[in-house]
């Protein structure tokens, strides 16, 4: 079914079911259309209408029955143009779809054009985006009480939407607003003809827009504080890192330099008690040998060189300096001179 399926209609499945209802009661003998764009809506119109006119600055894509008339150009120009004809010819207008120029003024002006001509007097109007801000400004700007025909007006009769798609998030579109004229309408009827008992639903959706975009801007800052937040704490628990990291390495290099001492105390004790061991030793051999010396020769008598060379080599320090190997090679010279 074409209202379901079709891809270029430029409204949504609400709207289309709402305006085919409407044409399917009024089966209108005389139908116009501003703003024809595809083609689509048109396609429908003229599948209820028995004739039907469309405006457009563009030519439609579609292939259109023979019972619509396309009017190229500015509907601010030619509207007027053809509503003159189909007065001057006594003619009636059954159903009007307002969906051409979307500025403020150009919706407003095509409104106005309609109720200012004779041949709008027993019409159903549909204005299609009633939702948008800027049709909005234009459909509210209507003195809609200065025509005495009009009788009904309820411009949020097919509530819009708000987008939730990405490329037009947030934008308020979409909506049908219907405008009932009836000239026959006594003239003694002064009772509101706009729509009194619900809350218009175009301010309400403008609210809601207004309400969702703070929230997502606060959404937003609060993810923003709350990643400022933990880069505060990363930064500060590098930080800590960094510290413990110079804390570990200062405390390992005093233990690898406690240790090294301990090592050098361990040898220096090692190698001391290896010299006490060995000075106790030197000193008995030095002693034993000083008397065996002093067994040999007469007390009065200062001992040889000889002898002192060979006194001082038992004393020797193990292992054996490259000095005292060369001391040793002299003494031997010396020694064997002496005896
Ligand atoms: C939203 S589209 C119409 C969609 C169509 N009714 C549908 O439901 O498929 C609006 C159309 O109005 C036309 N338009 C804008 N300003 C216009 C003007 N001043 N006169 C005539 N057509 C105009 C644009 O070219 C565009 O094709």
């Amino acid at each position: 079914m074409e209202i379901f399926h079709d891809e270029v209609w430029q409204m949504s499945i609400g709207e289309r079911a709402a305006m085919e209802g409407v044409l399917c009661q009024v089966k209108p003998e005389l139908a116009i259309e501003i703003g024809t764009a595809e083609g689509a809506s048109l396609r429908r119109i003229a599948a209820h209408a028995r004739e039907v006119h469309s405006f457009d600055l563009v030519a439609p894509s579609l292939e259109l029955p023979d019972n619509v008339t396309l009017h190229p150009g500015d509907s601010h120009v030619k509207l007027p143009v053809l509503l003159a004809e189909l007065a001057a010819e006594g003619r009636n207008v059954d159903f009007v779809l307002v969906d051409g120029d979307h500025s403020a003024a150009g919706v407003r002006q095509d409104l106005e054009d309609l109720l200012d001509s004779d041949a709008i007097s027993r019409t159903y109007i549909i204005i299609h985006d009633i939702n948008n801000a800027e049709v909005r400004r234009g459909v509210d700007a209507v003195r809609y009480r200065s025509w005495r025909k009009v009788c009904y007006v309820e411009l949020d009769c097919v509530p819009g939407y708000m987008f939730k798609e990405e490329r037009l998030k947030y934008e308020l579109w979409g909506g049908l607003g219907l405008v009932v004229v009836d000239a026959s309408r006594p003239a003694y009827r002064t009772t509101e003809v706009l729509q009194q008992r619900y809350f218009p639903a175009a301010p309400l959706f403008a609210e809601l827009r207004d309400i969702s975009i703070a929230r997502k801007e606060d959404r937003a800052a609060r993810r923003s504080g709350e990643m400022e937040a933990l880069r505060k704490r990363v930064a500060e628990l590098e930080q800590c890192l960094t510290e413990a990291e110079g804390r570990a390495n200062r405390e390992r290099a005093a233990r690898e330099h406690l240790e090294h001492q301990g090592r050098r105390l361990r040898l220096r004790a090692v190698v001391e008690g290896d010299a006490d061991r060995r000075g106790h030793q030197d000193s008995a051999n030095f002693a034993t040998h000083s008397a065996a010396i002093s067994q040999t020769a007469p007390l009065t008598s200062r001992p040889r060189p000889a002898m002192v060379f060979s006194s001082a080599w038992v004393m020797k320090p193990t292992p054996m300096p490259l000095a005292m190997e060369k001391v040793k090679g002299i003494a031997s010279v010396v020694i064997t001179a002496g005896t």
